[in-house]
């Protein structure tokens, strides 16, 4: 695997690839890999006759009081999880490679979807992902780009993206890989300790009993919500920021739970800010 630290090494690695035909996928992390990441290198593996991985815990997208210099890292283990899984090339570039000490220019979504979910806590953080995945795309120019569900809301805006800036890439979701007792794989479950990690499986047994009851015929989201509410609430480390049900593309709420509503939450266990959804009648 190519470990590349400079766009420049990245562009002339792609147009060679590009030159012999092969069709390149994009998969971009902040690293401390996981299961879930290597599943989107595995999909772009299938999808794809060279992947790309990135590997930058982009600070733009950190909010002043969020965990950016505690965010975990490892490199030399995400090198080992990306080679195992096939990947071609990883990009691991310096915050000074990415960004000019004078940097301006951000791309945003001036509509109410960034500013619905997360945005309502984290209100500069999509202008930083749409920033930095821009970036990435005019870098790697993939024609794959392969994201989670995990993140819902921030598939939702790079798809958006991609059509209003015509990148021409086709943005692929990928289903959210969980631990085997329920709990959504994530970087940031590192931060846990044991007792809050026993208590962090409130988030997907709240997702499961949605599952559920959307599977039973519930459409009612006022009925839906608050049954998930209620077990989160039960958990006394659990503070809840959200439990939405919104549509899956606007990101505006919804009554009714039909096929494409986005079920989505964020809870605190103890510091750590967890998210977790489901979309009814699964990831397209
Ligand atoms: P990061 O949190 O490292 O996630 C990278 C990608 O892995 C995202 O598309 C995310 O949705 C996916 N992912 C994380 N956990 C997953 C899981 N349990 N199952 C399936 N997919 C999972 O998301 C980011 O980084 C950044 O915002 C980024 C897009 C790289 C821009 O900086």
């Amino acid at each position: 695997m190519i470990v590349a630290k400079t766009i420049r090494e990245v562009r002339e690695h792609v147009a060679q690839w590009k030159r012999e035909g092969y069709t390149v996928g994009l998969v971009p992390t902040m690293g401390y890999l996981h299961e879930g990441h290597a599943s989107l290198v595995d999909r772009a593996r299938k999808t794809c006759g060279k992947v790309v991985a990135s590997d930058f815990v982009n600070p733009t997208q950190f909010g002043p009081n969020e965990d950016l210099e505690a965010y975990p890292r490892d490199f030399s283990r995400d090198c080992a999880l990306l080679e195992e899984h096939g990947c071609d090339l990883v990009f691991y570039p310096s915050v000074e490679e990415m960004y000019a000490p004078n940097a301006a220019t951000y791309v945003e979504i001036l509509s109410e979807m960034p500013k619905q979910l997360c945005g309502k806590t984290r209100p500069i953080h999509f202008r930083g992902v749409c920033t930095v995945v821009s970036k990435l795309f005019n870098i790697v120019q993939p024609d794959y780009a392969f994201f989670g569900q995990k993140d819902a809301q921030q598939l939702a805006i790079i798809r958006r993206i991609a059509r209003d800036l015509s990148y021409g890439i086709e943005i692929i979701g990928c289903p959210i890989v969980r631990e085997a007792d329920g709990l959504a794989k994530s970087s940031r479950n590192t931060y846990l300790s044991p007792a809050e990690r026993q208590a962090a499986l409130v988030l997907s047994k709240a997702v499961f009993l949605g599952q559920e009851m959307v599977e039973k015929g519930i459409r009612d989201a006022k009925e839906l919500l608050a049954a998930m509410t209620a077990v989160i609430t039960a958990e006394p480390q659990a503070r809840i920021d959200y439990v939405s049900a919104v549509d899956g593309e606007t990101m505006q709420p919804v009554e009714e739970v039909r096929d494409g509503v986005l079920v989505a939450m964020a809870v605190y266990i103890g510091k750590t800010r967890l998210i977790d959804n489901f979309i009814v009648g699964g990831v397209r």
